[in-house]
C-alpha cells in the first residue's frame, strides 16, 4: 500500500434507497469508508445488507427505483498536466460523458452476475477489444495485441484462440478470467470484484483470488472486493468493511477484525467460517434468526433481535452510530459507546 495521505475514494455518508409501492427499502443507509491507492478493502456480510447496491452506488448503475438520496462519494483524478482533483461521482449525471469515462476505464467492475459481464452474441476478444478501444484511442491492431496480453496475463491457455471464443462456451474458471482481463483491460486506478468467486469451484476459486492479489500488486491497483465469506477475505483484503442491513457495523485492518472482532456481528460472522477443524459443514454454526426485511427495520440497533449481546432498553430503542473503538477499529455498538441519554448524564 502506498503512503498515500489521501483516499482515493471517500464515501461520506452515503444513503441509496427504493421508493416502491410497498414501503422503502433502505438498501444502504449512511455509510461511510475510505479506500487508498493499492489498497484492497474487502466488503463483507450476508445477502441483502447492500453491498451490491453500495458498489453500484459509485458506478452509478443502480436499477431504478434506486437512488441515491444523500451522501457523497470523492473521487480522486489525476489530472493529465498531473494535477488532482476531486469529484463527487454522486453528483454526476449517470449517462453524461464524464461517468461514463471514469466507468470502465478509472474504476472498472467484475459485476455479481458472471452472464452478465458478455454479451452471448459477440466473441470475448471482440467486446474486451471494443472495450479498449471505447477508452483510448487505439487501432484496432493495437487493442487486439492488448487484449491478448490482457488475456495471457490472468493465466488464459491458448489466448490468441480464446479470442473468438464466445463466453458461453468457456469453463466457470476461464470465463472469470476473461472477465478480470476484460476489467483490467484499461489500467483501471480501481477495481470493484463483486463476488467474483462464488459460482466457481474452491481450487478454481483459489487460483483466481491468487490472481487477482498479483494483478493489482503490479498494478499498484485498489480493489475493493465484495464477498460474503469471511475465509475469502482473510485470503485478499488489507482492510475489511463489515455491513448488516444498509450500515456498516465495525471496520478495520484485516488482522484486527480476524484477532480482535469488536461487534457480535462480525464475532459471530467468524464463527461460521469453515475451518480444518470442523468436522462437518453441517456442524457449523451459523447465525440464529434471519434477517429482517428491509421494510421492517428494527427500531434501534438492526441486528439487536439476534444478538447474544442485546441490552434490553437500550439496543432496540436507540440507535448507535459508527465510531472508533481504538486506534485502528471502528464500531457501531453499545457495548463500546455511550447511548445518547447516558452522554445527557
Ligand atoms: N432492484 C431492486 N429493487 C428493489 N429493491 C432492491 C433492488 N436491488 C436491491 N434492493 C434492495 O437493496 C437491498 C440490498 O441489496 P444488495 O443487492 O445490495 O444486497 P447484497 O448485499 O449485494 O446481497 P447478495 O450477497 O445477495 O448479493 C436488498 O435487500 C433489497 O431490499
Ligand atoms: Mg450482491
Amino acid at each position: 500500500m502506498d503512503n498515500d495521505t489521501n483516499p482515493l475514494l471517500s464515501i461520506r455518508n452515503l444513503k441509496t434507497y427504493f421508493e416502491m409501492d410497498e414501503g422503502t427499502a433502505q438498501a444502504v443507509d449512511g455509510i461511510s469508508f475510505d479506500v487508498y491507492s493499492g489498497q484492497v478493502v474487502g466488503v463483507v456480510g450476508e445477502s441483502g445488507c447492500g453491498k451490491s447496491v453500495t458498489i453500484k452506488s459509485v458506478l452509478q448503475i443502480v436499477q431504478k427505483p434506486g437512488r441515491i438520496v444523500g451522501g457523497e462519494i470523492i473521487w480522486r483524478v489525476q489530472q493529465a498536466d498531473g494535477q488532482e482533483k476531486l469529484i463527487d461521482l454522486a453528483q454526476l449525471d449517470a449517462q453524461g460523458k464524464k461517468m461514463r469515462s471514469i466507468r470502465g476505464s478509472e474504476i472498472a467492475l467484475i459485476p455479481q452476475e458472471p452472464m452478465a459481464a458478455f454479451s452471448p452474441v459477440h466473441t470475448v476478444g471482440s467486446q474486451i477489444i471494443e472495450a479498449i478501444r471505447l477508452h483510448t484511442a487505439v487501432s484496432k491492431k493495437e487493442a487486439k495485441r492488448i487484449a491478448i496480453e490482457r488475456l495471457h496475463e490472468v493465466g488464459m491457455p491458448s489466448p490468441e484462440q480464446r479470442m473468438d471464443a464466445y463466453s458461453w462456451e468457456l469453463s466457470g474458471g476461464l470465463r472469470q478470467r476473461a472477465m478480470i482481463a476484460m476489467a483490467l483491460s484499461c489500467n483501471p486506478r480501481l477495481l470493484i470484484a463483486d463476488e467474483p468467486t462464488t459460482a466457481i469451484d474452491v481450487t478454481t476459486q483459489a487460483q483466481v483470488l491468487n490472481l487477482l492479489r498479483k494483478l493489482q500488486q503490479e498494478h499498484n491497483m485498489s480493489i475493493i472486493f465484495i464477498t460474503h465469506d469471511l475465509g475469502v477475505i482473510a485470503q485478499v483484503a488489507d482492510y475489511v468493511v463489515v455491513m448488516y442491513l444498509g450500515r456498516i457495523v465495525e471496520s478495520g485492518p484485516v488482522d484486527d477484525i480476524f484477532h480482535n472482532p469488536q461487534h457480535p456481528y462480525t464475532m459471530a460472522l467468524l464463527e461460521s467460517i469453515p475451518t480444518v477443524h470442523s468436522a462437518s459443514k453441517e456442524f457449523l454454526p451459523t447465525i440464529e434468526g434471519s434477517i429482517p426485511h428491509p421494510f421492517n427495520r428494527p427500531a434501534g440497533c438492526p441486528f439487536y433481535p439476534r444478538c447474544r449481546s442485546f441490552i434490553p432498553g437500550t439496543c432496540d430503542t436507540q440507535t448507535p452510530s459508527l465510531q472508533p473503538v481504538n486506534e485502528k477499529q471502528s464500531v457501531n455498538c453499545f457495548l463500546h459507546h455511550q447511548t445518547a441519554v447516558e452522554k445527557q448524564n
